[in-house]
């Protein structure tokens, strides 16, 4: 499992956005945090809603918090999920296939390191390649 310095305060700061989240349809409490290339640490939550399909997940929610902050030179550099139930019991919670290719809008490499709570109680550590393999971008160019 792949460590860097920054990854327990990321995992931190992406559990304390799980008690800020809006989750009272699937009692799954999701939080995100995202360490952005200039060094600045956003967070974000998921947000349901009474018409189900318009809720937001957790990690899309911290995209939004790094583009209201720094614009379009926003680009992330490592992230991590939590997520939990709502008697705080701890779930395996990877990014969903859509938040995949969200991140990846905003990363600065395909190697950015993503770090999340798996089966038995294991925090996991993955590349984003590694999540999103052979994934689509318009151009070479844009590829990050
Ligand atoms: N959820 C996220 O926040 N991120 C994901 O990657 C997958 C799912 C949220 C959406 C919904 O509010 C709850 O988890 C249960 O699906």
């Amino acid at each position: 499992m792949a460590r860097t310095p920054n990854r327990e305060a990321l995992i931190a700061a992406a559990r304390e956005a799980t008690a800020r989240s809006h989750a009272p349809y699937s009692g799954v409490h999701v939080g995100a945090a995202i360490r952005a290339a200039s060094g600045r640490i956003v967070t974000g939550s998921n947000v349901e809603n009474a018409a189900y399909p318009l809720g937001s997940c957790a990690e899309s929610s911290a995209i939004s918090a790094g583009v209201a902050a720094e614009g379009d030179t926003f680009r992330i550099a490592e992230f991590a999920v939590w997520a939990v139930d709502d008697t705080g019991r701890v779930l395996a919670a990877s990014p969903c296939g859509g938040c995949r290719q969200r991140i990846q809008e905003f990363a600065a490499s395909t190697a950015i390191l993503i770090h999340f709570p798996w089966q038995g109680g294991e925090i996991r550590t993955c590349a984003l390649e590694e999540l999103l393999p052979f994934a689509f971008f318009l151009s070479p160019d844009r590829r990050p």
